[in-house]
C-alpha cells in the first residue's frame, strides 16, 4: 500500500472546489495514489464544508484516505505535499479581477505564513483565486523559508481557452492542437501566442490566418472570464476545476514529451521579465 499524501484545498466549500474535490477523489490527479484532504473555510462557511465532506465520504473512493475541515490555515496546511489555493471573493459584472486585490491580498499573505509554517518543504502549491498572479507572489513573500519554485499560479485556464477556441476555428479537436502559450498575467493584459501552434502538425496561423489571430482571438482569449460572467452571470467554475487539475497533474507528473503547457511561475529573469515577478510562461517539466 502506497503512503498517503496530503492534500489542502482552500475555499473548499465554494463553487470551484464542489467540482475539483469530486474529481480528484475520482483519481484524476494522482491515479491510484491515495491521499488525505486538509480542507479549509471561513469560520462562516464550515457548517457548508462538513456538508462537502460528507459527501465526499459517501463516494466510498478507495483513494480517499481521510478527509478534515479546518477553519485554520495551519491546521489543513499541516505537512501538505499539494495544496490548491482558491478560497478568495470572485468577480461579478463589471468589475476587473484587479478590483479583487484589496479584499483577497490578506487572505494570501496569512496562507503564506501558515504555509511557511506548517507544509513539507517540497510543498507544491498553486493559487488560483484572483488576482492569482499577485496572490501567489503575495504568499511566496511570506514564506521566506520555501523555495520561490514552490508557488505558482493558475494561467492553464486561459492556456485551454486558447486551445478551445482555435480548434473551434479549424473546425478540428482540442489534441489536434500542440505548442499554444498564454503570457504574462492571469488578467487582460495576458498575451495568447499562437505563432508557435500547430494543427495537426501545421502551423496555426497559416489554418486562420494573421487577420483572424490579431483582430479577434487575442481579445476574446483576454476577455474570455468576463464573457462567461456576462453569459453565465457567475464566473468560470468547471472549467477553472479542470484547469487546476491539468495544471497540477503536468506539475506532479510532468508535461507530455515534446510538449509545454503555460503556467505562471517566478521569473528567474527568462525572456526579459523583472526576476521574482509571477508571470505566465510555457512550461516543459521532465
Ligand atoms: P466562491 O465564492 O464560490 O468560493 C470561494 C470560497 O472561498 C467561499 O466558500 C469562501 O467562503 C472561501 N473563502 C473566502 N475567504 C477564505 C479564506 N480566508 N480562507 C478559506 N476560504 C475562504 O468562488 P469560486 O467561484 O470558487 O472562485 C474562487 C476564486 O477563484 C475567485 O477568486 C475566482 O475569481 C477565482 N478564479 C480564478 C480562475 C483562474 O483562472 N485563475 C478561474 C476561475 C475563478
Ligand atoms: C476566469 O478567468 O474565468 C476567472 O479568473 C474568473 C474571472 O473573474 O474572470
Amino acid at each position: 500500500m502506497k503512503t498517503p499524501v496530503h492534500i489542502a484545498v482552500s475555499g473548499a466549500a465554494g463553487q470551484i472546489s464542489y467540482s475539483l474535490l469530486f474529481r480528484l477523489i475520482g483519481g484524476e490527479l494522482l491515479g491510484d495514489q491515495p491521499f488525505t484532504l486538509g480542507l479549509l473555510e471561513v469560520p462562516q462557511s464550515i457548517e457548508a464544508l462538513e456538508g462537502v465532506a460528507m459527501e465526499l465520504t459517501d463516494c466510498a473512493s478507495p483513494l480517499l484516505h481521510g478527509v478534515a475541515c479546518h477553519s485554520d490555515p495551519e491546521a489543513a496546511f499541516a505537512d501538505a505535499d499539494v495544496v490548491f489555493l482558491v478560497g478568495a471573493r470572485p468577480r461579478g459584472p463589471g468589475m476587473e479581477r484587479q478590483d479583487l486585490l484589496e479584499v483577497n491580498a490578506g487572505i494570501f499573505s496569512a496562507q503564506g505564513k501558515a504555509l511557511n509554517a506548517a507544509a513539507k518543504r517540497n510543498v507544491k502549491v498553486l493559487v488560483v483565486g484572483n488576482p492569482a498572479n499577485t496572490n501567489a507572489l503575495i504568499a511566496r513573500c511570506n514564506a521566506p523559508d520555501l523555495p520561490p519554485e514552490n508557488f505558482t499560479a493558475m494561467t492553464r485556464l486561459d492556456h485551454n481557452r486558447a486551445v478551445g477556441l482555435l480548434a473551434e476555428r479549424c473546425g478540428r479537436p482540442a489534441g489536434a492542437i500542440r505548442q499554444a502559450i498564454v503570457w504574462g498575467n492571469h488578467s487582460t493584459t495576458q498575451y495568447p501566442d499562437l505563432s508557435h501552434a500547430t494543427v495537426d502538425g501545421r502551423p496555426a496561423l497559416d489554418c486562420v490566418g494573421r487577420d483572424w489571430y490579431e483582430q479577434e482571438f487575442i481579445a476574446a482569449v483576454q476577455q474570455r472570464g468576463a464573457e462567461v460572467i456576462r453569459v453565465r452571470g457567475k464566473s468560470s467554475v468547471g472549467s477553472a476545476a479542470n484547469a487546476a487539475i491539468g495544471h497540477m497533474r503536468d506539475w506532479l507528473s510532468g508535461t507530455p514529451a515534446g510538449e509545454w503547457t503555460s503556467m505562471a511561475v517566478s521569473s528567474d529573469g527568462s525572456y526579459g521579465i523583472e526576476p521574482g515577478l509571477v508571470y505566465s510562461y510555457p512550461v516543459e517539466i521532465h
